[in-house]
């Protein structure tokens, strides 16, 4: 009895799943398992597979990154590096999506997908692959890719509990790949590659595989039983092309800074003195959604008073009392783009006269490393630069003595400041992290600036006044032809300003 009710609820719900399908093709409207230009025209133009991004801008993408595995390996065979593999052009390279992850049974978290996968394809469904390789070589040993994705089967039962799968056709019809293969076929694509190759080179990130379990059920067998192949990891190589931002990509980021420095605004308005950390958070949280955010792109700090000193304070759960700072790190998600901004407050509205000076101080520090955003500097530039200007400036207000050696000013502000002026910027916060902080900045890459102070209360040799102030401020800036853009110079940052905002 119970088994053929149970049959008849499983009947009940495929048959809806199947009334909804044919409603949706009557209407013309399609399902996939992400936004597309015909169901979210909101949001897509005609021609992008995720908002901004076009298919000829995510084919470019793969078809450098192929070139590039291609140079890397000749480069490599010429300097005599891997003898141990026959020399070969045939090249594959292996992107898994992320998986699902859940916080207890049954419940995800929301789903966010691998960024290196996502750069490459836009393709948004957990438990896929996708695969890029050469077609062949000719004469003049030119490349030609040809991009591979494995999907999720189509699925009704699945489907009716977790939304729509994309589906070989679906995926074929907006992310501009060659072709698309269900995911289970995946195996035996790989077997074939095998058999028709004697030799190849495989880029892979095999010491930390993203997806654990179509590693374990994939590639794994196909690592152990490929034989005088050349073994690469590609993060690196993604990375060169992802830390120079189109200008797609750029506008992405722009928007991203624009929300959250608006919506830092509205947060400087909200607050008040007794106002608790976590209402800054959720009015952050809100103003950013409704300016069409997806997400905060990290649990932001929002500390009172000496929590300011907790670099990575999140708990964000105290009432902040008048006359205590506000320093808030937060920022959002667009469609894939990020922003990180810092910004500190009086909770009052009106800085003291030693916050005033603490906070100007750091201000002029931040002012001339952002000067330096050119082609001239690095981020390891810039954070020297930032020791030495910061300590200048804690000694002008008494913060470091005024009698002390040029090298030991730098290991005091090192004290004062221990973290770096800045970090790349992108779809991830920390962007791009292969890539190092020496090299010299180039037009087309986002980087943060964010020198800041921190004396915790326990800092005796610091005149009492000052004790327990932490501050911060943060900017995203595009590197140029010429001078920097600070793109979140939407959000107040002189004591004047933030005071004006607050009090109007
Ligand atoms: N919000 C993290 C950072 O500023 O690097
Ligand atoms: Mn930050
Ligand atoms: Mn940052």
């Amino acid at each position: 009895m119970a088994s053929t009710m149970f049959t008849k609820s499983i009947l009940r719900r495929t048959l809806n799943f199947c009334r909804l399908v044919k409603i949706c093709r009557i209407r013309n409207v399609r399902y996939f398992g992400q936004p597309t230009a015909k169901t979210h025209p909101h949001l897509l133009m005609e021609g992008q597979v995720t908002p901004g991004i076009t298919k000829t801008e995510y084919q470019h993408r793969r078809c450098t990154l192929l070139r590039n595995a291609v140079k890397h390996r000749r480069k490599d065979d010429s300097a005599g590096k891997n003898s141990n593999s026959e020399f070969s052009d045939n090249t594959i390279l292996i992107f898994p999506s992320a998986s699902k992850v859940f916080m207890s049974y049954d419940i995800p978290y929301t789903f966010r997908q691998n960024t290196e996968f996502l750069y490459l394809c836009g393709f948004q469904e957990p438990d896929s692959v996708l695969i890029i390789l050469n077609e062949h070589s000719n004469k003049n040993k030119e490349v030609s890719s040809k991009s591979v994705l494995f999907v999720p089967r189509k699925d009704p039962t699945k489907e009716l509990w977790d939304g729509p799968r994309s589906g070989i056709e679906g995926t074929l019809s907006f992310t501009g790949v060659d072709t698309a293969h269900n995911i289970d076929d995946l195996g035996m694509f790989l077997y074939q590659y095998r058999k028709e190759q004697s030799s190849y080179n495989v880029w892979y990130n095999f010491t930390n595989p993203v997806h654990a379990a179509l590693h374990d059920q994939f590639l794994a067998r196909f690592l152990q039983e490929s034989r005088n192949c050349y073994f690469e990891k590609p993060q690196q190589l993604v990375q060169n092309l992802r830390v120079l931002k189109s200008p797609a990509e750029t506008y992405l980021l722009q928007v991203s800074a624009e929300i959250a420095s608006k919506s830092l605004v509205e947060v400087m308005k909200y607050c008040k003195p007794g106002v608790n950390e976590a209402h800054l958070y959720a009015k952050m949280e809100f103003e950013c959604r409704t300016r069409g955010a997806d997400y905060l792109s990290y649990p932001p700090v929002v500390a009172g008073g000496a929590r300011a000193n907790i670099i990575h304070y999140i708990s964000n759960n105290q009432i902040i009392n008048n006359g205590e700072l506000v320093l808030m790190d937060a920022g959002c998600e667009y469609h894939g783009y990020t922003s990180d901004l810092t910004r500190t407050w009086p909770v009052s509205g009106r800085f003291t006269p030693e916050q005033k000076q603490l906070y100007d101080a750091v201000l002029a520090t931040q002012e001339a490393c952002l000067k330096m955003c050119t082609t001239d500097y690095s981020l390891d530039d810039i954070y020297r630069e930032m020791l030495i200007v910061l300590g200048h400036q804690l000694q002008s207000i008494g913060i470091i003595p005024s009698d002390i050696r040029k090298k030991d000013i730098l290991s005091l502000a090192t004290k004062f400041c221990p973290h770096h002026v800045g970090h790349y910027l992108g779809m991830d916060v920390h962007d791009t992290s292969e890539i190092s902080r020496q090299i010299k900045l180039k037009p087309g890459m986002v980087i943060t600036i964010e020198p800041g102070v921190y004396i915790p209360v326990t800092q005796d040799h610091v005149p009492p006044q000052f004790r327990g102030m932490g501050i911060r401020i943060e900017d995203n800036v595009l590197i140029t032809e010429t001078s920097p853009t600070v793109m979140s110079n939407m959000c107040p940052k002189s004591t004047k300003e933030i005071e004006y905002v607050m009090n109007s």
